[in-house]
């Protein structure tokens, strides 16, 4: 018993001693600590040494790219107090009927559930942040900015949401992230920038007709969750959807359950191969989203999520709200163990 679990533990060593340190990959910037998308999140989360920082965009009535998780403004910003009656029939106020003027009045704060109550409750407080909705520009000049004082890099990974709702809106979001990254001379550097979206046909349409140079990244949902009716993940998911995804995309961002589907009655991982597959085809693999407040089950700690996904499983980056955590996680554990390496 005793040297089946040396030999695994060897195996393990050797699968991370092999590849690449996996990167750490900010999700919504230090989002663990501050109100997410704020600049101040992605200056936290570039101090604490994210390898990237992670932008999910929607455009204004006048087309301008901000960085904002939703088509809706109310779950993170004050838009209902500050513009009343401007919420569509369904009650919601979409970014996409304001101009960016209108924007900037805004003030963000923590998430909040659609009954008002605050999706992480331990973290930071409610209440007045000062903080905004930056535009994708401004944030990438920030960045730009840390990367030369700080003399260290982080880079941009940016998420197109909802690109066929802008369509019915007359916007054509991924031209407009397009135009922003080419005017701040972002649009050909390859190590600097990740594109990731849901939607495939948005993928293929950013390689094959607006022909970026950029790796993109595939993102899967569950079905269930209703982000894109048009697409079908779990066919994503099998040989032919990978096979699929490589003629046009560069990885997969999965859900992390889609790779550990919890224990058994014994307590032991079961981890799918969907990892396995999408390398075998040259698949990078970045899973969301690693919260130390929200742990998968059957996990009781933050290290023994990255243990699996790190060090048994092997994924090439995560998106983490707190990449302080997966930072010194991966400078432990697997920065170190390359370093003692042997030279062969
Ligand atoms: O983009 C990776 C991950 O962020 C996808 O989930 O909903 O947080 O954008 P979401
Ligand atoms: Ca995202």
């Amino acid at each position: 018993m005793r040297t089946l679990a040396l030999a695994l533990c060897l195996a393990v060593s050797s699968a991370m001693a092999e590849r690449a340190p996996p990167l750490v990959i900010a999700h919504r910037g230090a989002s663990g600590y501050l109100p997410e998308h704020t600049l101040a999140a992605k200056a936290l989360a570039h101090g604490m040494g994210a390898d990237y920082l992670e932008q999910d965009v929607v455009l204004t009535r006048d087309g301008v790219p901000i960085v904002l998780h939703d088509i809706y403004l109310d779950a993170t910003t004050d838009v209902a107090s500050r513009f009343p009656g401007r919420a569509r029939d369904d009650g919601r106020y979409y970014a996409i009927d304001f101009d960016l003027v209108e924007i900037r009045q805004l003030e963000a704060g923590e998430r909040r559930q659609p009954d008002g109550s605050l999706a992480f409750p331990e973290r930071f407080p409610a209440g007045r942040s000062g903080l905004g909705v930056p535009t994708l520009a401004e944030e990438i000049a920030l960045i730009s900015g840390l990367n030369r004082s700080r003399g260290r890099h982080s880079g941009l990974y940016i998420e197109l949401k909802a690109p066929r709702f802008h369509r019915r809106q007359g916007q054509d979001i991924a031209r407009r992230v397009l135009d922003v990254l080419r005017d701040t001379g972002y649009a050909e550097r390859r190590d600097d920038v990740f594109l990731q979206c849901f939607d495939d046909a948005t993928l293929r349409y950013l390689r094959h007709d607006l022909r970026t140079p950029l790796p993109l990244i595939q993102l899967i949902a569950d079905n269930r969750w209703g982000e894109n009716s048009a697409v079908d993940y779990d066919h994503l998911q099998s040989d032919a959807g990978l096979a699929a995804i490589a003629e046009y995309a560069d990885g997969i961002g999965p859900w992390l359950m889609q790779i550990y589907r919890g224990r058994d009655a014994k307590g032991r991982p079961q981890l799918s191969d969907l990892v396995a597959r999408a390398h075998a085809l040259g698949l990078a693999v970045h899973p969301y989203t690693f919260r130390r407040d929200q742990l998968p089950p059957g996990i009781t700690s933050f290290d023994e999520l990255l243990d699996l996904f790190i060090g048994q499983v092997g994924v090439d980056g995560l998106f983490t709200d707190f990449p302080d955590l997966a930072r010194g996680y991966i400078d432990t554990h697997v920065d170190a163990r390359t370093e003692a390496r042997p030279t062969p």
